[in-house]
Parts: structure tokens; sequence; C-alpha cells
């Protein structure tokens, strides 16, 4: 026979059978504080869909300003922009990438004109964008050469930073990067200027629909980029690498891509106690987007499940395409 009595003793169900007390419990919650929302930008009037990521569009310059006071007005605390370069531009040493009146330079600028200190401004350090080749690096004799490219990223983020960027955020995987960057950084007056170090990269299959969106899948062809980015095998090498950041003057880490990482999330926030970031990437977007369209899942719920579940792992912020949506249905 089985107790009658007071049993079971603990139910877990009796702090979930409300409103008022699953939200007095919640342990982690998301916030338009905690999304940074990345741009595509291109030279041009008007906007563009990008096909593989359906509800996200290149913007041309002329939409940068009402963009940034849509930032503003969501209390979404930074944007990140990636431009898609006229293929006119690029060529084999991707010097359009230090071109003090590039693309990304004059979306900055216009951003800081628009909105001041109201929202951040993180721009990517890495050739891809302005490479005839799609690599991140230079390539010599079919290698990437490190030390050489290390160069020209030092000048790319002096650059971005005499515009009037915020967050400097090197995605190029290059040894030694952040180092360099911080020194010359200082050296040229902008001390200031803050390092988001790519640190944790991997070289995965789900950046697709983002090279479609900056034009470089053209460029890579089927080159790929395991020479620099990191092995999905690989767990303790994520520390390692996010060691050696911290220990070149990075301010915080990102761990890309996003939900299939989120082991990695959680390790590196125990490990370091730093500002540490998630990049829901492109083709994470493309997934949830593309089964929405279909009717297969619940868009806005996936979203912000998605985008909770790394406030959870850990996470500080992540960057989203999502973000403009999400903040919408969040508060600040
Ligand atoms: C390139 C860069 C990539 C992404 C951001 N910066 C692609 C790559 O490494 O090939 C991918 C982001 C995404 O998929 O959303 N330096």
């Amino acid at each position: 026979m089985t107790s009658r009595g007071p049993f079971p003793a603990t139910r877990m169900r009796r702090v979930r059978q409300s409103d008022w007390s699953r939200r007095l419990v919640a342990e982690h919650r998301l916030g338009s504080g905690d999304l940074i929302w990345p741009w595509f930008v291109f030279d041009g009037p008007g906007v563009q869909p990008v096909p593989s990521m359906p509800g996200v569009e290149r913007l041309g310059i002329d939409q940068i300003a009402g963009a940034a006071r849509r930032a503003r007005e969501l209390s979404i605390p930074a944007v990140a922009v990636f431009p898609a370069i006229d293929p006119k531009l690029k060529t084999d040493d991707a010097a359009e990438a230090i071109n003090p009146d590039n693309l990304v330079c004059r979306t900055v600028a216009a951003i800081k004109a628009e909105v001041g200190e109201a929202v951040g401004v993180i721009c990517d350090v890495a050739l891809d964008p302005y490479s005839s080749h799609g690599q991140d690096g230079l390539v010599r004799d079919g290698r990437i050469v490190n030390d050489e490219t290390v160069d020209v990223l030092c000048q790319q983020a002096i650059v971005q930073a005499r515009a009037g960027c915020d967050v400097i955020a090197p995605s190029d995987m290059m040894d030694g990067r952040i180092g360099a960057i911080r020194q010359a950084l200082d050296q040229s007056g902008f001390s200031q200027v803050q390092i988001m170090s790519y640190a944790a990269k991997y070289a995965s299959a789900f950046y697709g629909p983002f090279r479609d969106a900056v034009g470089s899948s053209g460029n890579l062809g089927s080159g790929d980029k395991k020479t620099y980015q990191q092995a999905p095998s690989q767990s303790d090498e994520a520390i390692h690498e996010v060691a050696l950041d911290l220990g070149e003057g990075a301010d915080s880490v990102m761990v890309k891509p996003g939900m299939p990482y989120l082991d990695i999330v959680r390790r590196v926030k125990e490990t370091f106690a730093v500002p540490t970031f998630a990049y829901q990437v492109s083709g994470e977007y493309a997934m949830i987007a593309a089964a929405a369209q279909n009717g297969w899942l619940d868009r806005n719920a996936v979203m912000l499940e998605s985008l909770l579940a790394f406030k959870r792992a850990g996470a500080d912020g992540v960057l989203t395409y999502f973000a403009a949506e999400a903040a919408e249905l969040l508060e600040s």
C-alpha cells in the first residue's frame, strides 16, 4: 500500500502554477540591453533583400540614419556593421579595407552623426569582404600569411576608429592580432576604443547565408577557412584562444556560432568571468526563418526562446539578426 499522507513533500509544479510566480522565480531574463544588431550595408540607395535570410535586408547608405534612430528607440545598445563591397573594389591585397573613406567608415560616420553616444558601433576587422579570394587574410603561394595580415588588420582598425567606431571586433582569427591592434590603437590615440575579440570562432558551415549577404561566397568558391578558424571538435582550444586574447588586451570575447556552441559560452564565462558574447549566426537565423515561413515553427516564440538560452548559458549579450524584432517584443 502506498502512503496517502503528505506525499510528495516537494511539488515542483507549485511555483509554476501562475504567471506571477513563474515571473518571480525566473533566473534569467532577456532585455533589449542584451542585443547587438548586425547590419549589412551596401553603397547605394534603398534596401536589398538577402534571399537566404528572409526578413533581413542590406541597407543602402541613405538608410543608415533611420536605422540608427530605430536602434536608439528600441534601446538596442550597439550595432555591428558588415559591408557588401562593390566587386570592382575587391583586390588580392584587400586594399579597400584600409581606405579611410570606404563604405564601413562612411557608415560609422553616418551613425555617429545621427545618434552619437546613444548607440555603440562595432566594426568587424577581417579582410574577407574586400579580398578577391574571400579569405580573411592575405594569401601568398596558396597560404594565408599571419604576420603580414596582422599589419593590415592594424591599419584597418585605425581607419575604423578614426571614423568613430567604438568597438573593434577582429573576426579574422590570425595569431597575435589582438595585442598588435591594441598597441596600434593606443599609439594612434585610441586608447578608449574597445576590442571585442572573436576569440572562439569556429570553421562553421553555418556562415553560408552571411557570405551571400556580403557577397564573398563567390570569391571564396570551394576554399575554406580551416587553417585559421577552429575545428568544431575543439573545446579546450577555445579556452586557450580566449586566454591568449584576454592576455593581449581584449575587453570582451565572442563565441561564434551560437546555439550549437552554448557549451563553449558556458565554459568561457565560468573560466574567465569576463564580458562574454555569443553570435547567433546567419545559418541559425536562416533555419528559424525558413521553418517559420513554412508554418513549422512559431517565429516569435522560437526567436525569444533561442535568445534566452544564450543568457542561461552565461552570455552577457547576443549578436543576432533578430535584434530589432526581439527588442520590439521586450522591455529594455
Ligand atoms: C568574416 C565573418 C564571417 C561572419 C562574420 N564575420 C564569415 C566567415 O568567417 O566566413 C559570419 C557571420 C554569420 O554567419 O552570421 N570575417
